[in-house]
């Protein structure tokens, strides 16, 4: 049955105390926003209409083309929130969800069982609840005797009695959609000045139409967040949501405690995340990794069977079998071949280093290109910057680096060339050649493994 999604996210998020409109917030690297978006989309076929007001022009450059928009241009409730809707959706659709934005563990899964139950219901909505020992600035749910649902009282007007209720409102509801958009206008102020969607329960109740409450098992669905307080707890519960998942499918963490991982994220099977490892963004691991301890991953794409043990890796590239650090840093454009080793400090940036590189110790590659099977040596550098511009470096096939070359930059190496420890390389190096000193000239000397011809020093 054809359902519209309303998300209300026009309130400006006093208690958050920020110049950020609230829902802009991040969780888990991503805005708040987002989450609530993403939830209604999977719900319907029609995108969800988002009510905006503070900060509109900010939220709808976040959220794009993934919902539809109207304006609360004062900030006048909830209730009055929805009545912006109006418009738009009168006439549209049987059924209509109402969620807040500032609710982003809510599973869709829970929401259609809630649109299931208001299919069932007579009366004009059902609404979601959960009981709690900690109501967190909740509204109460007020029952009669018989249990029916009478009332939500706001616990800024609540009766110390009433304050004692532990079924508290998550703020989720789907109505019928006739009878919603007839009666918004029925809600009263409140003492506060704003109309509240809540008082919508005590209307249906004074006309004895059935309003249905389902309870929400999973507390950490109910995490909504009005404080900066609140989003560390949210923070921390998707977290646990994230690990578990991971951890059902298939993917060993040893400490989840310490293991940070963006919802993003994709993880194949048999990986094990060691502790204090955060994994973040549009990341993907394949299957048979090894990562951590203490790794950072950023929006990187890494393949199977690889290790990475205390090292930073950004928006990176990784085939399979590589193994990395300890103290190694991948940059934005660095791509690693499958089988290369990376071992203590190395950098590298905007550089390819094609199969079977080594670069064992303390260097740095920037816009490179490294050939197959290169021995990077201890310390080497290159040299990429002049100062104005980047030049590129280029090594081919089986190359030689000894210790602590300089590659001055743009500066090309021909297959199987070699260079001596301290070379500093300024000019082309013709393949099967050594290169040595400053600034490196050839050595009348064959390269190892051929055949010796024999030569004067010139
Ligand atoms: C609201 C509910 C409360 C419920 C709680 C669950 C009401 C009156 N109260 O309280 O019963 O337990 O959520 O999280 O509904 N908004 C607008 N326009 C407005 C006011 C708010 O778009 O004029 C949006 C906010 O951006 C926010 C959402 O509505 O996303 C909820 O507003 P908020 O002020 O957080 O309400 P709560 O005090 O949390
Ligand atoms: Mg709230």
């Amino acid at each position: 049955m054809s359902l519209d999604v309303v998300i209300l996210a026009a309130g400006q998020g006093t208690r958050m105390k920020s110049r950020l409109p609230k829902v802009l917030h991040s969780l888990a690297g991503r805005p708040l926003i987002l989450y609530s978006v993403e939830t209604a989309t999977s719900l319907s076929q029609r995108p969800p209409v988002l009510v905006i007001g503070h900060g509109a022009e900010k939220v709808r450059q976040t959220v794009g083309e993934a919902a539809r928009y109207v304006l609360q241009e004062e900030q006048l409730g909830t209730g009055h929130a929805v009545a912006q809707a109006r418009e738009l959706l009168s006439g549209q659709s049987e059924h209509v969800l109402v969620i807040y934005a500032d609710m982003p563990l809510l599973r869709a899964e829970t929401l259609r069982k809630l649109h299931a139950l208001q299919q069932r219901n007579p009366g004009p909505f059902s609404l979601l609840t959960h009981v709690t020992d900690t109501p967190r600035g909740f509204g109460r749910i007020i029952r009669d005797k018989g249990g029916l649902v009478r009332a939500i009282v706001e616990e800024a007007v609540a009766t110390p009695d009433q304050l004692a209720i532990r079924e508290v409102n998550m703020g989720v509801y789907c109505f019928s959609a006739g009878w919603l958009w007839e009666n918004l206008d029925r809600i009263p102020l409140s003492p506060k000045g704003e109309y509240y969607l809540t008082d919508l329960v005590e209307i249906a109740a004074s006309e004895d139409l059935p309003i249905q409450a389902m309870l929400l098992n999973d507390p950490d669905e109910a995490l909504g967040i009005n404080t900066r307080v609140h989003l560390a707890e949210a923070e921390a519960a998707l977290r646990r949501r994230v690990n578990r998942e991971l951890m059902l499918s298939g993917v060993t963490i040893t400490d989840p405690a310490t293991t940070y991982v963006h919802p993003t994220v994709r993880i194949g099977r048999d990986t094990v995340i060691l502790p204090n490892t955060y994994i973040w963004g549009q990341t993907t691991i394949g299957e048979g990794c090894v990562i951590g301890p203490n790794a950072i991953i950023e929006d990187s794409a890494i393949g199977d069977r690889c290790r990475i043990v205390v090292s930073v890796i950004e928006q990176a590239t990784i085939e399979d079998e590589v193994d990395i650090g300890p103290f190694g840093h991948l940059r934005k454009g660095a791509y690693l071949e499958s089988g290369v080793h990376m071992g203590n400090f190395g950098e590298v940036k905007n550089s390819r280093l094609r199969k079977g590189v080594k670069m064992g110790h303390f260097s740095y590659i920037g816009d490179a290109d490294i050939g197959e099977n290169t021995n990077i040596g201890a310390g080497t550098i290159t040299c990429n910057y002049d100062g104005e511009k980047k030049h590129r470096t280029t090594t081919g096939k089986n190359v030689f680096l000894g210790s602590d070359t300089m590659l001055v930059a743009p500066v090309t190496l021909g297959d199987g060339a070699r260079t001596g420890a301290g070379a500093v390389v300024t000019r082309d190096v013709p393949p099967d050649t050594l290169v040595v000193g400053v600034p490196a000239r050839p050595r009348a000397r064959q390269t190892s493994r051929r055949k010796k011809k024999s030569h004067q020093e010139g």
